[in-house]
């Protein structure tokens, strides 16, 4: 392995016979992708040859394709040369039906760029059954026919799929009919509003056919994706994670940016790849994370367990295994506190948040209802206790996660008690009626999407009310969210000027806030773009502010990089679930155990043992006062 800075910015490594292009940011990253993939249509055009790209969707290829659309109109480029075959669709969706890949590549690129619509190939997934078989054949012929994929672009999934390849596909497959992993229809449950709706099978080509690609890139963004992109490059290769089959291709590259590598070892624990400069921060990750590879508290461990794994220059620096473990030990021991709007009167030198002032206005900005119970549900229970000014503000009203069938329910629901109590004649009347009200109350730009914010403000104001919040909360209904989708939001000036007044408006001494990690274009991702946009225009409040980043659902910071950790009792925890409870159980569909995780952490490190322990990262933003 060995890496350096190219000159464009990122840094290179190889891993095995893998390149790693880390960029800072997505954007950045996409642009190099967009580059490669113009200078392949270029040069196959001035040799009068077609280019043949596979082409991926989900949220990650998208700054590639917006790249890519506007090199079509400022650079002239041109994809009248280009032959394009995604790599999967979902098996059972109609061409136009708005979560098909059909329609996602229509709406993200072939309607924007010059191809030709006969030379845009994505698999058709309305095929009967008896017919598949031929189909995908004939898919995979279209593409020798074409001279085999120039260029693959691929995302991956949270089991490590690249297309549909879950887990337990060959290396040498090709296009073939699919289920779904559950873990994949989960993380499309979101564009499909509800996991109901989302198909169980795909069409997807194999890995066989993505490794014929002459190159391959593979892009990820967001530490969501940290953990599955060091699998894919440091573990074997092997079935039960797709993406790690790439490794044997002769042209594989991964363009990541800092989030997602942010696992990966020599992003990681640099020292192993030669001297470092110590800073307080990679030592307390390096002394964690031995402790957890060797299973053994800090305080146990000893010179040999540092010897062995690589850490022989840290005993030298600190003489001994003694001396470093107690360093660790008490500066993670000093992050846990029970008072996370800081402790009256108390010595606060080595807590983490200020004694003064006793009583302080703290905002817990929230990118949708919902996100806020589990990760910080305990933390605002406290907080309250403790007799701050808390204010829950919800960024965007959530409206694009209730499903149909809710706002279906609510309208029965009404009928039924207007009928029986004789108010109306017929359900119609009511639901006719039910519209007209919400046009009156509403200038949401539909009126169901009017009635599925109320039905998600409904949620949000009975788990504040379980959590005795119900007097704290705004609702900012961010109008990005009501007119954008998801993938698709651009926040605007107006969106921003709302968000700003609000802030300087409460003029918080603490912010709770998520997205920092997250995929530039999920929703929490676009929210925390915007908080920072902002910064630059808060008042004379932001000297005294502090700014703690939480992350939502079951996403967690690792030990390492905690600095307040706040115990949640077994009380607590019954509280968050009443709370919780009082949202749709899908909004937390495999995302609640993030708080435990921690707890478990802090555990094994040999500091006390909580139910679980929320914990929160203090962010420092680069502005001058
Ligand atoms: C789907 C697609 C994959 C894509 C994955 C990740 O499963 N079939 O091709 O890589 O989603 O999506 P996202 O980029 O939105 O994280």
């Amino acid at each position: 392995m060995n890496n350096g800075m190219n000159p464009d910015g990122c840094k290179e490594y190889v891993i095995g016979s893998v390149r790693c292009q880390v960029s800072q940011d997505a954007d950045q990253a996409a642009v190099l992708v967009a580059q490669r993939i113009a200078q392949i249509i270029r040069e196959k055009s001035e040799a009068g040859e077609p280019a043949v790209l596979g082409l991926a969707t989900g949220s990650t290829p998208v700054p590639v394709y917006q790249e890519l659309i506007r090199m079509h109109r400022e650079e002239g480029l041109s994809f009248q040369n280009v032959h394009s075959f995604n790599l999967d669709e979902y098996y059972g969706l109609k061409k136009d039906h708005p979560e098909s890949y059909q329609s996602y590549m229509q709406a993200q690129l072939f309607s924007h760029v010059d191809i030709p619509q006969d030379q845009a190939h994505v698999p058709d997934g309305m095929i009967a059954r008896e017919n598949v078989e031929e189909s995908c054949r004939k898919y995979e012929e279209a593409i020798e026919a074409c001279g085999g994929l120039d260029f693959q672009l691929l995302g991956i999934g949270r089991t490590g799929h690249i297309g549909f390849n879950e887990p337990g596909s060959q290396a040498n497959s090709r296009t073939r009919l699919i289920t779904l992993d559950p873990v994949t229809r989960i993380d499309a449950a979101r564009d499909f509003v509800g996991l109901e709706n989302v198909p169980r099978a795909a069409i997807t080509m194999g890995v066989g056919t993505i490794l014929n690609a002459r190159e391959i890139y593979l892009l990820a963004w967001g530490r969501g994706k940290a953990s599955v992109i060091r699998k894919a490059l440091e573990e074997s290769p092997t079935e039960d994670l797709p993406a790690s089959l790439l490794q044997g291709h002769q042209k594989i590259i991964f363009a990541l940016n800092a989030m997602a590598a942010s696992e990966l070892t020599c992003v990681r624990s640099p020292w192993t790849n030669g001297q470092v400069t110590w800073s307080e921060a990679m030592i307390k990750r390096a002394v964690h994370g031995l402790s957890h590879k060797v299973g053994k508290p800090i305080l146990k461990l000893v010179d040999r367990d540092y010897q062995l794994n690589g850490l022989e220059e840290l005993l030298s620096l600190y003489g001994s295994a003694y001396e470093l473990n107690i360093l660790v030990f008490k500066r993670t021991q000093a992050t846990i506190t029970g008072w996370p709007g800081g402790k009256p009167a108390a010595d606060d030198r080595s807590r983490p948040v200020p004694s003064d002032p006793t009583e302080k206005r703290i905002v817990i900005l929230a990118s949708e209802p919902g996100v806020e119970c589990s990760p910080l549900g305990g933390t605002l229970n406290r907080l309250q206790k403790q007799g701050h000014q808390v204010s829950i503000v919800y960024l965007t009203s959530g409206g694009l996660t209730v499903s149909g069938d809710a706002v279906n329910r609510l309208q029965n629901l009404l009928a039924m008690i207007a009928e029986s109590g004789g108010v109306l004649q017929s359900s119609e009347n009511l639901s006719s009626g039910l519209l007209e009200l919400v046009k009156k109350i509403s200038d949401e730009a539909t009126t169901e999407q009017a009635i599925r914010s109320l039905i998600r403000k409904h949620h949000s104001a009975l788990a504040m009310s379980a959590l005795n919040l119900s007097e704290s909360t705004h609702h900012l209904s961010l109008p990005f969210y009501e007119s954008g989708g998801y993938r698709n939001f651009a926040p605007s000036d107006q969106d921003r000027e709302v968000f700003l007044t609000l802030l300087n408006k409460l003029q918080p001494h603490q912010i709770y806030v998520s997205g920092k990690m997250s995929d530039p274009s999920s929703l929490e991702g676009v929210c925390w773009q915007l908080f920072e946009d902002t910064m630059s225009d808060w008042g004379e409040w932001k000297n005294t502010n502090q700014i703690w980043l939480f992350r939502e659902g079951g996403d967690r910071w690792e030990s390492h990089e905690v600095d307040m950790a706040v115990p949640v009792s077994p009380d607590e925890r019954a509280l968050k679930e009443v709370a919780m409870a009082k949202y749709p159980v899908e909004i937390f569909l495999d995302k609640m155990d993030g708080a435990l995780r921690v707890a478990n952490d802090y555990d094994d490190l040999g500091l006390p043992e909580y139910e679980e322990i929320e914990a929160f990262q203090l962010h420092k933003p680069s502005i001058t006062a």
